[in-house]
């Protein structure tokens, strides 16, 4: 697999709610040698600190080598990259990790909770462009309010993809779980990706595994590196022993993950 460092001008900055924001970089190699479920480390600044690259998942992919990230806000590498201004550019190394594997034949169900909803885009488009012709069952979005997830939902939509929403507030669709929403598709698909909080994960890999369904989960740690350098971003696996999230994952089938361990 091969991967680039670019210094990455950024073409367009989008405010999606207080606390989200939605980057377009212009890193042609990145672009286009990455994969759903792949992710780029991006430098937050100009200075040592933060000192760490941050990791976030491959959001979208343009023919003309644009490549966008959308992060919510939580400290200070985000805090600083979320100030970004068109014009400026940002030290991207990517596409890292093993992405989803696409199962063209459907149908398949996206599941997407908070930012998770990130890489999801990105598949979607790539399932359609690989030729799935299926009449796929709906991607299922949560979040905590309707103003994350309003414009995310529209641009499914857009896609071809019916979309079911759930809430923690009841803003928008359903109010409570976005898991909630699977157990009625769960006799029509053959292929469940989802991206999310752990115990949201945790749930869907339960409900796949109880009705026979394949699961493929994008799962979070902290990184260091990134690169399967610093051994922080280990978790275990079912079958014993350890899995590196940056170099083996992110993306694994549900069932090499030791959930309860
Ligand atoms: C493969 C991968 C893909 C990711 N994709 C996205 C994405 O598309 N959009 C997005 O918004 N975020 C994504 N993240 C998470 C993102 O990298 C972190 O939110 C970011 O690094 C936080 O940096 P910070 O400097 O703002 O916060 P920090 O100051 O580093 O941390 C602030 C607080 O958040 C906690 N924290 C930091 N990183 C994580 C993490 N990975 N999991 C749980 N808690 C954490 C810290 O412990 C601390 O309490 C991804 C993470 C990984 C590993
Ligand atoms: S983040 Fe360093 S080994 Fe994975």
């Amino acid at each position: 697999m091969s991967e680039f460092q670019e210094k990455s001008p950024v073409l367009t900055r989008e405010q999606l709610t207080a606390d989200v924001v939605r980057l377009t970089l212009h890193c042609p190699r990145i672009a286009a040698a990455a994969k759903p479920g792949q992710f780029v480390m991006v430098r937050a600044g100009e200075t040592l600190d933060p000192l760490l690259r941050r990791p976030f998942s491959i959001h979208k992919v343009t023919a003309e080598g644009g490549l966008a990230v959308l992060f919510k806000v939580i400290g200070k590498g985000t805090r600083l990259l979320a100030t970004a201004a068109p014009g400026s550019s940002l030290d991207v190394i990517g596409p890292l990790g093993r992405g989803f594997y696409p199962d063209k034949t459907g149908p398949h169900c996206l599941i997407g909770g908070g930012m998770g909803i990130a890489p999801l885009y990105f598949l979607a488009h790539q399932l359609l462009a690989a030729g799935s012709s299926h009449a796929n069952p709906p991607v299922l979005l949560g979040a905590q309010t309707q103003a994350e997830l309003m414009l995310l939902a529209q641009e499914f939509t857009e896609l071809g993809y019916p979309v079911l929403t759930a809430t923690d507030d009841g803003s928008l669709g359903h109010q409570g779980f976005v898991t909630d929403l699977l157990d009625a598709l769960l006799t029509e698909v053959r292929q469940v990706y989802v991206c999310g909080p752990l115990p949201m994960m945790r749930t869907v890999a339960a409900k796949c595994r109880g009705a026979g369904v394949a699961c493929q989960v994008s799962l979070e740690t902290h990184m260091a590196c990134g690169l399967g350098a610093c051994l922080g971003c280990t978790f275990p696996a079912s079958s014993g022993g350890y899995r590196h999230v940056c170099k083996d994952g992110p993306v694994f089938s549900a069932e090499e993950v030791a959930w309860s361990r």
